[in-house]
């Protein structure tokens, strides 16, 4: 079974305080930090893109687990790539080319990532998953922080795990949205390693404390 890692999400912080909530989520355990770029277009709402990562870079050295949740990303990989990203995870249904995008974020030399949006099938993405180094399963629809865990999505991990297994494949599987202490452990059990969480780490007032519970929760 593949070590048990946390990535908490930034768009939760406080950004006047980012640096040393991320260094407090750290502490606590966390050893990537999530980081939802939103265009507006591809999901209703605008986050934040280059410009902070980059800034954000400069006082963290965690894995930065950078998920674009924007249009044609290929447009924009290799900025992201120059701003510090360790893995970029692309939207399976963002882009005509899941192959192409891919093949230049491994070309970067960094990590790649693929996510599927709630209603979206994994067995559309198998094609695609000799190229990944991390799949991420949505468990909200993407868009927001906030949102209620959809459980039912973990047969869509277990389904991942399975496949890799069968196949001799090596991703992480990431869950992302409402992951908290009392769904984190359900998640691993179906076969998630990465658990992204935003309102219930960097949201909360003890960012530490929240990071070790969280991580407890999900060893079991
Ligand atoms: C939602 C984002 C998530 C979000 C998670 O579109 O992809 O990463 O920050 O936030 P919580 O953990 O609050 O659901
Ligand atoms: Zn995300």
């Amino acid at each position: 079974m593949k070590r048990i890692k946390l990535s908490p999400s930034a768009l939760a912080c406080d950004f006047g305080n980012a640096a040393t909530q991320i260094a407090a989520s750290k502490e606590g355990g966390a050893e990537y930090l999530h980081l939802d770029v939103m265009d507006g277009i591809f999901v209703p709402n605008i986050s934040f893109g280059q410009p902070v990562i980059k800034s954000l870079r400069k006082s963290s050295d965690l894995i930065f687990d950078v998920h674009l949740m924007i249009t044609d990303p290929i447009r924009y990989i290799e900025d992201f790539a120059k701003a510090g990203s360790d893995i970029i995870t692309i939207h399976s249904e963002a882009t005509d080319d899941v192959e192409a995008a891919l093949l230049k974020i491994r070309a970067l030399g960094k990590k790649a990532g693929l996510s599927i949006k709630p209603k979206t099938d994994p067995k559309t993405i198998i094609p695609y998953l000799h190229l990944c180094d991390l799949v991420l399963v949505m468990t909200v629809e993407p868009g927001f922080g906030g949102q209620k865990f959809m459980a039912d999505m973990l047969p869509k991990v277990s389904f991942l795990r399975d496949y890799a297994e069968a196949n001799g494949l090596d991703y992480e599987i990431s869950v992302d949205g409402g992951v908290a202490a009392d769904n984190a452990r359900m998640c691993v059990l179906a076969g998630a390693n990465v658990l992204v969480a935003g309102s219930s780490v960097l949201g909360k007032e003890d960012i530490k404390h929240a990071a070790e519970e969280l991580l407890a929760a999900a060893r079991g």
